[in-house]
């Protein structure tokens, strides 16, 4: 369920027509809703507290929405964060979200940003490699702490979902087998520099289908079982993210419920704290892009274009993964449905929406939304073209934010320097 409905012809966020936040911000911009973020977490929270896990840790994973004043309406609430970069760790700091319940994931970090991670005293850093134990372990001793770790394991399922955002197979780049999983942990455990306190996993993105998941989370569950066998203490099992969300026309994913009790199953007696990474499933459906047609620009062919003054830049998920998003007008108008393609003005075919959608009619100046684009929407936006970043709004009841206002050209242009010899 989410937030934004029509009300009197035209679509509302909570108690704000999209119409006033367009003319005051200007599009395009993206607007989030705060009381659908607080109804995705606590259903989850719910649904898995429901379903008999005790505190769990809900990291919400910042790549999918990172602007501060979402990270901290969930904060408010208890999220977690689940990071991958110092960026991410700054911004989740900055949000409120306290160093215990910050997971560091990712399969690149630096130096640097484990030094960051170790100073802050995040729950734990998300071990993905042997290079990478090793680099935590002697960073953590140069500053002489000792750095919590999770070894991350590829259970090496096929969870479905688009090829670039599958991550739960051998063939990515995520993790280590299980065997390397249990060898890596015995050593961590006699290392000065870190401190093993669990296994995780992420198995992908938008997945539809639990059976999936309930393999691979089946493993780490026997995984945590042989380390214990051995005498090797595990604290905490995090099981990622992942959890599909509807993107309109496709199959209705699991909802939270079946998601949790699943989790129930499969971990039933494992005395671990569970540990969440949901991204997509927490903010997607919060949020909407909003633009305006710039032209209706029919083609003698016979093909009918939305020209808009949104971009792949700003919204690059259907360019990137041939998403599908529902677009909807913000104020309808009467008619027989049209179809259009819409695309956006950046000088590429691949900055196109959509093809051949039946849409209400649209003139020159009317505003649609691009619906379920929270997540990973303004996280991906770039200035390509060198087109402004876009803003972003955050409604609460009848108020709304801009929490992250467009830059101007001038500051466009000041973040660049030219050298003393041009
Ligand atoms: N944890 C880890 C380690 C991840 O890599 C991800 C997402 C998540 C959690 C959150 O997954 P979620 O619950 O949101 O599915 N840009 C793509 C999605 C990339 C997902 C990458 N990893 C898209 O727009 O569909």
């Amino acid at each position: 369920m989410n937030h934004f409905e029509l009300q009197g012809g035209e679509l509302w966020c909570e108690g704000v027509p999209l119409v006033r936040i367009a003319e005051a911000v200007g599009t395009p911009v993206y607007v989030y809703s705060s009381a659908t973020l607080e109804r995705h977490f606590t259903v989850l929270r719910d649904a898995l507290t429901g379903a008999g896990l005790k505190d769990p840790l809900i990291a919400f994973a910042v790549k999918a929405n990172s602007n501060v004043a979402v990270l901290r309406t969930l904060a408010r609430l208890g999220a977690g964060a689940d990071v991958v970069s110092e960026g991410e760790i700054r911004r989740a700091l900055a949000a409120g979200v306290p160093p215990e319940r910050i997971v560091f994931s990712g399969v690149g970090k630096t130096d640097q940003e484990i030094a960051f991670a170790v100073e802050t005293g995040v729950a734990e850093i998300n071990v993905e490699s042997e290079p990478e134990l090793h680099a935590v372990n002697r960073v953590a001793q140069s500053l002489g702490k000792r750095a919590t770790v999770a070894i991350r394991v590829n259970p090496d399922v096929e969870a479905g979902g688009h090829a670039k955002i599958s991550t739960g197979k051998a063939e990515n780049k995520f993790g280590v087998s299980f065997s390397e999983a249990e060898r890596l942990y015995a050593n961590a455990s006699n290392m000065a520099g870190v401190r093993p306190a669990g296994v995780a996993c992420h198995i992908g993105s938008q997945i539809t289908d639990l059976a999936p998941m309930e393999a691979a989370f089946a493993k780490m569950r026997g995984l945590v079982e042989r380390l214990k066998a051995e005498g090797l203490p595990v604290e905490r099992l995090d099981l990622g993210g992942g959890l599909g969300v509807p993107y309109f026309n496709q199959p209705e994913p699991p909802g939270p419920d079946a998601y949790a009790a699943m989790i129930g199953r499969v971990t039933r007696g494992l005395d671990v704290q569970l540990a969440f990474e949901p991204g997509r499933m927490i903010a997607a459906n919060a949020g909407v892009l909003i633009a305006r047609v710039n032209h209706v620009h029919e083609r003698p062919e016979g093909r009918k274009f939305l020209v808009l003054d949104a971009a792949m830049n700003d919204l690059l998920r259907p360019a990137m993964y041939d998403a599908y998003h529902d677009i909807r007008p913000v104020k309808p108008r009467a008619g027989e449905p049209v179809v259009y393609d819409v695309v956006g003005p950046v000088c590429e075919t691949g900055d196109t929406f959509t093809r051949d959608r039946a849409l209400p009619p649209m003139q020159a100046g009317d505003l649609i939304a691009f619906m379920s684009a929270g997540a990973y929407g303004a996280a991906m936006a770039s200035e390509y073209n060198s087109r402004l970043l876009v803003p972003e709004v955050l409604v609460k009841g009848d108020d709304y934010a801009v929490v992250r206002p467009r830059p101007t050209y001038q500051d466009m242009l000041d973040r660049e320097r030219l050298p003393d010899w041009l």
